[in-house]
Formats: structure tokens, sequence, C-alpha cells
């Protein structure tokens, strides 16, 4: 699938229904463009929305209304196979859980995404361990995720997105529980990343990202774009 320019985000509205049956809103007529090598950052208090929009954003979830065109391809619109693979073409993922497949081992979870989409580069197991050996995570190629503390899991996670090197990256509080120097490798790999062209939407709580700029900052707390 052609890469993408340009994302538009167009009156993206979700709500999610609460134990009483009633509507609460999360966000509301979203509109804004981001380019490529853009930084969108996603601030406001715990259980504002800021995961929510992410999922929303990468077609994990369905909005109520609106659109998220990466390019002129409508995510919104396409079929659950087209999106996946998409998704996997096209995003990379570093959260604070969940970053890995449990049924696969770590060099697995770094060529997952590409192999997925039938994509996988000719040697990708020299290139996911010479990326693994970047992260300082090659001994442990053939451990399970369960082996793993969190910092590793997260190290693991960003080879994954080395590896697939996607136009994309979505961060969610990539270094919450990480020490200083986890934390560091993600936030430089991250802005590497972006220095090549790689558009990132954030959230975060670290100070450690206090002097990044980004394009916008979307404040899901007030709704408030700037
Ligand atoms: N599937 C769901 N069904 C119902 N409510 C949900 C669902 N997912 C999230 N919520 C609610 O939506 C709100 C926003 O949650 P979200 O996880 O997006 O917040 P957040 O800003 O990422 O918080 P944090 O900073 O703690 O990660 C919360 O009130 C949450 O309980
Ligand atoms: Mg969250």
């Amino acid at each position: 699938m052609a890469s993408f320019e340009r994302i538009s985000v167009k009156s993206l509205t979700k709500s999610f229904e609460n134990s009483s049956g009633g509507k609460v809103t999360i966000f509301e007529n979203v509109s804004f463009e981001l380019g490529k090598g853009g930084i969108l950052r996603l601030s406001g208090a715990s259980g504002s929305g800021k995961t929510t929009f992410m999922n929303v954003m990468s077609g994990l979830i369905k909005p109520d209304s609106g659109s998220i065109f990466f390019g002129n391809i409508d995510i919104t619109n396409l079929s659950e196979g087209k999106k996946d693979r998409f998704r996997a073409e096209n995003i990379g993922y570093i959260f604070q859980t969940f970053n890995l497949l449990s049924p696969f081992s770590v060099l697995e979870n770094v060529y997952a995404p590409l192999a997925f989409a039938g994509k996988l580069p000719e040697n990708y197991k020299d290139k996911a361990l010479d990326l693994l050996d970047k992260v300082g995570m090659k001994e442990f190629s053939a451990k399970m995720p369960y082996h793993l503390s969190v910092g590793q899991k997260q190290r693991v996670a960003v080879a994954r997105v080395l590896f697939a090197d996607p136009p994309l990256v979505f961060a969610d509080e990539p270094t919450a529980s990480l020490d200083r120097n986890s934390s560091e490798l993600v936030k430089n790999t991250l802005l590497e990343l972006n220095k090549k062209g790689t558009t990132l939407v954030l959230t975060s709580h670290d100070s450690i990202f206090d002097d990044i700029k980004p394009d916008i900052d979307f404040n899901l707390e007030t709704g408030v774009l700037s």
C-alpha cells in the first residue's frame, strides 16, 4: 500500500456507554491535519481519553462518527482484513504494557508485523538480531515475553519498530516505569526516527519528553487543540 504524506482527522467523535447505560463522550468533532514527520502530543489527566484517541486514530477501535485519512485512504472504511494489513505495514507501537505477542519468542516478535503483512525482507533473522543487539537484548532472542522485565519488553518493542521502520509510530506512555537508561533509549529512538521523517503520536507524563516540540497538542481533558 502506498505511503502517505498527511494524516487528516475529520470530525472524529467517540463515546462509551457507562455502567448505568448512559453515554460518556470522550472526544467530539475533532479535526486536524498532521503532515509527514509531524508530532502529535496527546495530553490530559488519567482517564481523559488519550489511549482511546490513539486506539481510534490507529484503527484499533471504531469511532462513533468521523474519519481518519492516511493520504487518501480512510481507515474507518477499510475491511477488517485490509485494515489489519494497513496497520501492520504502516504503524508501529510502543506502549507501556501489552507490547509483545506472548506466544512468540523475542526474535519472532521483532519481525512479526512484517511477517503478518507478508513483507519479510531477506536475511530477516540477522536484521532482527542486529536490532536486538542495538537495544541490548540479543542474548534474550530465544526467550518468551513472560521471561522479560517491563523494561526489557519495552526494548524489544523498540527493536520491532526499528525493524519495520513504519511511517507512523504510536507511543503511549512509552517510558512509564522504566529506568533512566531505558527511558533515554526509547526517547532517543523515537526522536531519531522522527528526524528521518517518521510521524509520531505520543502520550507521556515523563518529564524526559518535556523538551519535545509537538506540531499539535491535543488536550483530551479540555478538548483544546493547539
Ligand atoms: N471499552 C471501554 N468501554 C467503556 N469505557 C471505556 C472503555 N475504554 C475506556 N473507557 C473509559 O474512557 C475513559 C478514557 O480512558 P483512556 O484509557 O482513554 O484514558 P487515558 O487518558 O489514556 O488515561 P491514562 O492516562 O490513565 O492512561 C475512561 O473513563 C475509561 O474508563
Ligand atoms: Mg492511557
